[in-house]
């Protein structure tokens, strides 16, 4: 993986599933995407960093199409982003996305936040969703979850519950947008092992973190972003051992250092 090459001028990258060619984006006069080039491989986990208000929300977001985009294309598993309707509920369901906030049905069951999208969306028989549904809330080790409501659970169980409802939905990708962010520091490891797991498990994966350690670990590749655009792009072990523009290395002295 870590030999996958990825170019300015996009060339094309062996089994690429999410492409972004020299997309851009404002919110009225900020230009919060400039120029992104952005290719990821199948079974690739990127890790995004960057200082805040650099773009990494919004780089995620229009990865799902939660934001349009102004110029530029966007493609998943080489088919272009679709703009509405059911293909545009399909494209969610293969992208699957994390946030900070764990947004899960507050008036659902665990259960049911895990069973509803399969049935919806997938239109997978309810006692298949169910099953698959309790098969996966075991593999993020919160089974015996199941019949509760979401304020009953921890904010790390729900961040874990999050995470297999996204993946009930047999996702080609998953996002993450600082998903430990809002976790009380007991339960970061817990949400990160089971990202870790995914990974391993040959997911692809962006993931937007503060969490070093994980970037260190799980990812293939680390892309510095500042300014709405894309400073350095590089293995972990180089880009820690030797960031190479000043704005990476200001960043990591502020993070690694406080
Ligand atoms: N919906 C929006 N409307 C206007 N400005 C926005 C909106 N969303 C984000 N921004 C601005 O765009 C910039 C990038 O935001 P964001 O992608 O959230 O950065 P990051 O995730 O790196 O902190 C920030 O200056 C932010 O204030
Ligand atoms: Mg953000």
């Amino acid at each position: 993986m870590s030999e996958v090459s990825v170019t300015k001028d996009a060339t094309p990258v062996a089994d690429a599933l999410v492409v972004l060619n020299n997309v851009n984006k404002h919110f009225g006069a900020l230009h919060v995407l400039q120029d992104i080039d952005l290719t990821i491989a199948r079974g690739e986990v990127v890790v995004v960093i960057g200082p805040s208000g650099s773009g990494k929300s919004t780089l995620c977001r229009t990865i799902n199409r939660l934001e349009t985009t102004d110029s530029g294309t966007i493609s998943i598993d080489g088919k272009p982003l679709p703009q509405e309707g059911r293909e545009l509920a399909r494209l969610r369901a293969d992208v699957g996305m994390v946030f900070q906030s764990f947004n899960l049905f507050a008036h659902k069951t665990v259960l049911e936040n895990v069973t509803l999208g399969q049935v919806k969306v997938r239109k997978t028989d309810r006692k298949t969703a169910e099953t698959k549904a309790r098969s996966l809330l075991d593999r993020v080790g919160v089974g015996a979850q199941a019949d509760k409501y979401p304020a009953q659970l921890s904010g790390g169980q729900q961040q874990r519950v999050a995470i297999a409802r996204a993946l009930a939905m047999d996702p080609k990708v998953m996002l993450f947008d600082e998903p430990t962010s809002a976790l009380d520091p007991e339960m970061i490891n817990e949400v990160l092992e089971v990202m870790r797991q995914l990974a391993a498990d040959g997911m692809t994966m962006v993931v937007v973190t503060h969490e070093m350690g994980f970037a260190r670990s799980a990812a293939n590749r680390v892309v510095f972003m500042a300014d709405g655009k894309i400073v350095e792009e590089a293995r972990p072990d180089q880009f820690f051992a030797n960031p190479r523009s000043d704005r990476a290395k200001d960043f990591l002295s502020k993070i690694l250092h406080h």
